[in-house]
């Protein structure tokens, strides 16, 4: 989503450490750039638009006066990338400057009451929120210090602020909930950033805070206090060493590996897009006659699996199709009457922009999910959601994958709230379950990661591999099969699994490598059949499963165990241990997972 870093230096200048730090969290988000610096009892502050470097030519960030400064570098979630709403983001009096990475969910409600209350908002943002808060409980007599810990008391959602203020110039505020914080100490001055690299160049001496931890930085101290109890904590300082080449792969030899342990992480972003445009989403698709959902590759799956889910959730029909075939396939029918519901983590993929293009010519209703804010596609669409995964460099679509299937299940239940088809209870156990998501994904990072690393190792050198599933989880067999082949150029296959013994099942034979997607839905007992049908045919089987069903181990060659998960949610991590499976294939055969032949990260040629 963002970078965000802060420094207090004794007595040196901050300003140009702030740029070293923001080149090194670039990665995270490009689109706009800002920095703060507190000067002669004043803040000064310099953003705009536009890449680091190229700003700080323009702006001169790094001859900005001042020992104390916080720094932003923005991948836009709320508000177009522009000056307006680049951080920093002040109070009314200027007095109070804000950099924030992730999302505020009730920053509406917050907004309104500020505004009552004649506060002067500048930006479209939600973090522009959090200074002028802070400020309201200052008017009403508080200090500093505890105007931050009220306000931050009132924010909902995932975040990490850096603050510094006029009120407490030789201060610096971090906190953290959800989104990713550390402080640093050295012996000439203090921290905080959003990641460890991007501190690798001032000190290795860290700490990492915890959800729900703020900490007060001076000049030769720091203070860590806990929400809500407001208990004051002792933290231990870790040396970090860090090798900076990998810096903005923060310690991992390639992006697709950083990103698809970045999952449980942004995975807490998708699952908290904001509600209200949910609804007008929910709204126009049940208000339509046929619902379109399209994508390319990956997102192609995902709207598989999304035409799968709202049709289980919602009771809503709708009809997936690969972008390049949506012309000759329905130009015929869609009409005003139609919504077209879009996903492109690029926003600018042309299959896609084609077929929007076209049904926007017969007057239907555009839809979209997207990673990329102010991408075309954000600009033709009559709603759009950004997923907020952060940007994703691999060519390989890893995280943005499942970070579109959390949006489509939220989506989902909206839908299905708005349709009467989800009882309260129903939409309470899913908001339960949904939540636990980013955990179980964790846990499945921990505990398959090495056995996964095995299997590659052992099927490395295969002809082929096939991959099959049934209901939910057939996209999911779909997506492992895509990553396989596009990475390791392995030829791979996949099907419906009842389908293998319409034609694909005459191409196994002893040793082919067949993976199973089982997780103990309805459809196990049948891919149990399945399973039987290829073992009888001396194929290898590797399965996916719940780790408690022992009848599935006993039929694989290999089992990979699953953590039990709410069924309905079971896509999200079974297509993990897939993800990391084709990523340490690759690796092994000496192939470049981030930069696969012949592939772009983005098809923008049709
Ligand atoms: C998936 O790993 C590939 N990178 C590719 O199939 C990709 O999903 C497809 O090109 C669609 O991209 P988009 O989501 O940006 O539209």
């Amino acid at each position: 989503m963002c970078g965000i870093i802060g420094i207090l230096y004794r007595d040196k200048s901050v300003a140009k450490d702030l740029v070293t730090g923001l080149k090194l969290l670039e990665y995270r988000g490009y689109d706009s750039a800002g920095i703060a610096t507190l000067s002669n009892g004043s803040i000064l502050i310099e953003k705009d638009k536009g890449r680091i470097d190229e700003l700080n030519v323009k702006l001169g960030f790094e001859s900005m006066p001042g020992c104390v400064g916080i720094a932003h570098t923005r991948w836009a979630t709320h508000g177009a990338p522009d000056k307006i709403n680049a951080h920093p983001h002040t109070d009314c009096e200027n007095r109070i400057a804000v950099v924030h990475n992730g999302i505020i969910d009730n920053y509406n409600e917050i907004k309104s009451e500020l505004v009552r209350k004649g506060h002067i908002f500048k930006s479209l943002t939600d973090t522009e929120v959090v200074p002028h808060l802070i400020e309201e409980y200052i008017k009403n007599g508080y200090s500093f210090r505890d105007a931050v810990i009220e306000a931050v008391s009132r924010l909902e959602g995932a975040y990490a602020l850096g603050i510094i203020s006029t009120y407490e110039p030789g201060m610096i505020v971090g906190v953290k909930q959800l989104s990713p914080l550390v402080v640093g100490v050295s012996d000439e001055g203090m921290f905080i950033a959003s990641d460890i690299n991007s501190l690798s160049p001032f000190t290795k001496d860290v700490i990492v805070l915890d959800d729900g931890e703020v900490v007060f930085l001076t000049g030769d101290s720091y203070e860590i206090v806990r929400l809500p109890t407001r208990e004051r904590v002792v933290k231990k300082v870790e040396r970090i060493e860090i090798d900076t080449q990998f810096a903005d792969k923060e310690g991992y030899v390639h992006y697709m590996l950083k990103e698809i342990f970045e999952q449980p992480v942004v995975l807490n972003y998708s699952i908290r897009v904001q509600e209200h445009y949910l609804n007008l989403m929910a709204e126009l698709l049940d208000r339509s006659k046929e619902v379109f959902i399209i994508g390319a590759g990956t997102s192609y799956h995902a709207a598989l699996l999304g035409s799968i889910i709202l049709s289980r959730v919602a009771r809503l029909t709708t009809i997936p199709v690969i972008a390049s075939e949506f012309v000759s396939r329905y130009g015929d029918v869609v009409s005003v009457d139609s919504s077209v519901l879009a996903i492109s983590q690029s926003g600018e993929t042309i299959d896609v922009l084609k077929a929007i293009e076209f049904a926007k010519s017969r007057a239907a209703t555009i839809l979209g999910i997207t990673n990329t804010l102010a991408s075309t596609l954000t600009r033709v669409c009559r709603v759009y959601i950004h997923q907020h995964s952060l940007p994703e460099i691999g060519v390989a679509a890893t995280k943005t994958f499942t970070g579109q299937l959390a949006v489509l299940y939220r989506l989902a239940m909206v839908t299905g709230k708005k349709r009467g088809k989800l009882s309260q209870r129903e939409m309470d156990e899913m908001k339960v379950e949904i939540a636990k998501i980013p955990g179980v994904v964790k846990t499945v990072l921990d505990r398959v990661d090495q056995q996964v690393r095995a299997l590659a190792k052992k099927y490395k050198d295969t002809r082929y591999f096939v991959f099959l599933g049934r209901g939910l989880s057939y996209p999911i067999a779909l997506e492992g099969r895509l990553k396989m082949l596009e990475i390791t150029y392995i030829p791979s296959l996949a099907y419906p699994a009842g389908e293998s013994k319409h034609g694909p099942i005459s191409l196994i034979e002893k040793g082919v490598p067949v993976v199973f997607v089982a997780p103990p839905d309805e459809t196990r007992k049948l891919i149990i059949g399945n399973i039987e049908e290829m073992r009888a045919r001396n194929a290898t089987i590797i399965t996916l499963g719940d780790e408690g069903d022992n009848e599935l181990r006993e039929l694989s060659d290999d089992f990979i165990p699953m953590p039990r998960v709410y069924p309905l949610f079971s896509p999200i991590p079974y297509v993990v241990p897939l993800q990391l499976f084709a990523y340490y294939t690759a690796v092994l055969l000496g192939r470049d997972p981030d930069k696969p032949r012949n592939l772009a990260k983005s098809v923008t040629v049709l």
